[in-house]
């Protein structure tokens, strides 16, 4: 069962002191979320491939007199144990905590018949949507299980997850991602620890522009909407829960 999640507005500095992991930083959700997160003086860790990216983003925060925000190129088609452990690491020694973790992270592969999925981009999809979320909340769980509240949060999608035909692997990674959060959840049931889903629905975003080419704009979700209900997900009690992006 969906729950409906709405934006509305956290105090200001309310996440004074708290640390943020967020991959894609640089995408639609992905920035827009770091934003929002550093807007209530949250220290966010920027995370995605692209440094031009992710240095304006970088630059942005400072501009906007937020906290200072911190930037870890990372490409997750890396499967080495130890790339995630260094990377957990570097976060403990500059900021000793972390209180969440946004897999904001997408590569969306073909869209169309099994026939046509090309074999390397398949992987590519389940790599970076599925198994570096897996390794990444794996191994910063020690860290956020120091915090009073902490969250991973995953981002599926309202269409790909219907298990309709052609939404290829990308669809696949979306209904594995939301099996592993409830998997998560049941575990970490007895730690100050949650880990939710959050889905968009329709959006101006980046990938649902691919999805859905042509579409009107009117009525659509804005991307700083969405990473106001996304940080409402973040700040959730709740653990194993599917929140459904709705507008107003
Ligand atoms: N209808 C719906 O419910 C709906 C609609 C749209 C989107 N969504 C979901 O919302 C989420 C965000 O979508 P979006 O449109 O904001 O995505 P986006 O703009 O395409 O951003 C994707 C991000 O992932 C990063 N990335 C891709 N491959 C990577 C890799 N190998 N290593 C590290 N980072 C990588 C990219 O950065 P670099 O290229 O710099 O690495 C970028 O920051 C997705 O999970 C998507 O499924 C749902």
């Amino acid at each position: 069962m969906n729950k409906p999640i709405s934006s509305f507005d956290q105090p200001k500095n309310h996440l004074k002191d708290h640390v943020y992991l967020i991959t894609g930083a640089t995408g639609g959700l992905g920035r827009e979320t770091s934003l929002a997160l550093a807007k209530l003086g949250a220290t966010v860790i920027l995370t995605a491939r692209n440094e031009h990216k992710l240095d304006a983003l970088y630059d942005q925060i400072e501009q906007e007199g937020y906290p200072t925000p911190a930037i870890i190129p990372f490409d997750l088609e890396q499967k080495d144990d130890e790339i995630y452990k260094q990377l957990i690491q570097s976060i403990y020694n500059e900021f000793k905590r972390l209180d969440g973790i946004v897999h904001a992270a997408c590569h969306m592969g073909v869209i169309g018949p099994i026939g046509s999925q090309d074999g390397s981009q398949w992987q590519k999809a389940q790599q970076v949507n599925v198994n570096s979320a897996a390794m990444l909340s794996k191994v910063c769980l020690p860290l956020l299980q120091q915090s009073k509240h902490a969250s991973i949060s995953f981002i599926s999608d309202s269409s790909a997850r219907q298990s309709k035909a052609y939404w290829g692997a990308y669809g696949v990674s979306k209904v594995a991602i939301e099996c592993f959060s409830s998997m998560l959840a049941d575990e970490l049931d007895a730690t100050t620890v949650v880990s939710n889903v959050f889905i968009p629905g329709p959006c101006i975003l980046p990938i649902r522009k691919k999805t859905h080419p042509g579409e009107e704009e009117v009525n659509l979700s804005t991307s700083s909407e969405l990473a106001s209900s996304l940080v409402n997900v973040i700040l959730s009690e709740e653990s194993g829960q599917f929140f459904s992006h709705q507008t107003g």
